[in-house]
C-alpha cells in the first residue's frame, strides 16, 4: 500500500471523534463503534477476516494454511486521550493492516496465523485505569477492573453489558468471533507506535527498537474537608480540601524533579461543590507515577502516600488513597528485538534501542507472549496533543521495517 494512502487513513480515522472540534475517542463510545466499522472495512479490504469481541476489540485475522501454525499478534489501540493526536495507537493498527496488504500483494503465504488487534481501551481516560481492552482480549480482566466506575457512576461491567445490548439491537456490522483466540500458541506480539518523546529526533533517526516499558501506577485520591462560606469563615477555621490537594500536587512535582527519571503527574482534578464563593469541601484527583525501575517507583509512591497522610492530618482532612492501576516495568523480548533491529538496520542503516516512558498494550500482551515494539519518530517528540505529527517519509520507513520483520520471522518459522 502506498504511504500516502496510509497517511490518508490516519487522517480519516483522526476525524472520528466523540467531540465536534477535537479528537476524543473513549472506551465503548459511539465514536469507538464508528472507528471499528471504518477500520474493520479497511481490514476486510486487505483480505482479513474481521470480527469484534465482547470488549470492543477489533480483530482482523489472516489464517495460515500451515498445520500446527502458531499466531503472531500485531496490535495497538484505537481509543485516544482527550484532544488527542492522530497517531498514538492508530498508527500501530493501520500500519499493521498496510504491512499485511503489502505481503499479500507480494503473494506471500505466512507460516503463522496473524491477528491485527485494534484494542478498545489503552489510555485509561474513561475509568482512570489503562489497558482494559488488551486485558479483556487476553482474559486478564479482574473483579476490581470490572467494578471500576466512570464519572457517571457506570461500572466497567455495566458498560460492557450495555455494549453487548447495543450490538444486538443495532445489528452491529461486525460479527463476534466464532472462536476464542488460542492464546497458548503465540509466537509473539509486535506493536508499532510513535515514540512520544525526543530521542529518535535527537539521534536523527526515523526508527528505533524498544528495550523496555516503564512501570506505572495510577492512584485516585479523595480529600474531604468542609464546605463553607468563602466570605465569612476565618482562615484558621477552614478545612479546605483543595488547599490540601494542592500541597500534594507540588510535593509530587518536587519529588520527581529531584529524582530523575521519576515522573509524577496530576492530570485530573474535580472540586466540589465548585463555586467561587464556597470553600472546597471535597477534591478528587488522579496521580500517575512512573519510573523504569520498579523499586524506585514503589519508593516514590510510598513517600507520596506518607506525605499525603501528613498533609491530611495537619489540615484536619480525611483522605482516601485508592490505587486504580499498578503495572511493573516490562522488558521486551531480546529475541524479537534482535530480529527487529536487523530489519531496522536493513531499512535505515543503523538501529538504536530506547526505553518507553509511555505505557502500551504490549505491557499486557507480555503476560502471554514475547513482545517487541518499533518506535517511530514524531515531530518535537510531542504526543497526547493535537499537533502530534509523523512525516510521511517516516511512515514509509516504518512500513518497510515492519514488512521486513514479518518476512524474517516467516523465514525463521519455516526453518
Ligand atoms: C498511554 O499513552 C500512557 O502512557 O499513559
Ligand atoms: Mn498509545
Ligand atoms: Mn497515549
Amino acid at each position: 500500500m502506498p504511504v500516502y494512502a496510509l497517511a490518508d487513513r490516519l487522517d480519516e480515522l483522526g476525524r472520528v471523534s466523540d467531540e465536534p472540534d477535537r479528537l476524543t475517542r473513549t472506551f465503548l463510545s459511539a465514536a469507538m463503534r464508528r472507528a471499528n466499522a471504518l477500520v474493520g472495512g479497511w481490514m476486510a479490504a486487505a483480505g482479513l477476516e474481521v470480527c469484534e469481541d465482547a470488549f470492543g476489540n477489533l480483530i482482523g485475522r489472516w489464517p495460515s494454511s500451515r498445520p500446527g501454525a502458531r499466531t503472531l499478534l500485531l496490535g495497538s489501540h484505537l481509543d485516544t486521550v482527550r484532544d488527542a493526536g492522530r497517531f498514538d495507537g492508530a498508527l500501530g493498527v493501520l500500519l499493521a493492516i498496510a504491512a499485511l496488504e503489502e505481503l499479500r500483494a507480494r503473494g506471500r503465504e505466512l507460516p503463522f496465523h496473524v491477528e491485527v488487534l485494534g484494542f478498545s481501551e489503552e489510555e485509561g481516560v474513561r475509568f482512570a485505569s489503562a489497558y482494559l481492552g488488551s486485558k479483556g482480549f487476553c482474559g486478564l480482566l479482574t473483579e476490581e477492573d470490572l467494578a471500576l466506575r466512570d464519572a457517571e457512576g457506570v461500572s466497567v461491567e455495566e458498560a460492557l453489558a450495555a455494549f453487548a445490548r447495543g450490538r444486538a439491537s443495532a445489528g452491529s456490522p461486525l460479527r463476534l468471533p466464532e472462536t476464542s483466540p488460542d492464546l497458548s500458541r503465540l509466537l509473539g506480539y509486535l506493536e508499532v507506535h510513535i515514540e512520544q518523546g525526543p530521542v529518535l529526533e535527537t539521534e536523527g533517526l526515523a526508527l528505533g527498537v524498544v528495550s523496555a516499558i516503564a512501570g506505572q501506577t495510577r492512584v485516585k485520591l479523595t480529600w474531604t474537608g468542609k464546605a463553607g462560606h468563602a466570605g465569612t469563615t476565618p482562615m484558621a477555621l477552614r478545612r479546605d480540601a483543595l488547599a490540601g490537594a494542592a500541597e500534594l500536587v507540588l510535593a509530587a512535582e518536587t519529588l520527581a524533579r529531584e529524582n530523575p527519571p521519576l515522573v509524577a503527574t496530576v492530570g485530573t482534578l474535580v472540586v466540589e461543590p465548585g463555586a467561587a464563593n464556597v470553600i472546597p469541601g471535597e477534591v478528587t484527583h488522579s496521580l500517575d507515577v512512573r519510573h523504569p525501575e520498579d523499586g524506585a517507583r514503589l519508593t516514590a509512591l510510598d513517600g507520596l502516600e506518607r506525605a499525603a497522610e501528613e498533609i491530611a492530618r495537619r489540615r484536619h482532612l480525611s483522605l482516601a488513597w485508592r490505587p486504580t492501576q499498578d503495572d511493573p516495568a516490562v522488558p521486551c523480548s531480546r529475541d524479537l528485538a534482535a530480529v527487529l533491529a536487523e530489519s531496522v538496520r536493513e531499512i535505515q542503516g543503523r538501529s538504536v534501542e530506547l526505553a518507553s516512558g509511555a505505557g502500551h498494550d504490549a505491557v499486557i500482551a507480555s503476560r502471554l507472549a514475547p513482545v517487541a515494539m518499533l518506535f517511530v519518530r514524531c515531530r518535537d517528540g510531542l504526543s497526547h496533543h493535537p499537533d502530534e505529527h509523523v512525516e510521511p517519509e517516516d511512515l514509509g520507513l516504518a512500513l518497510a521495517a515492519t514488512v521486513d520483520f514479518l518476512e524474517r520471522l516467516a523465514e525463521r518459522e519455516r526453518a
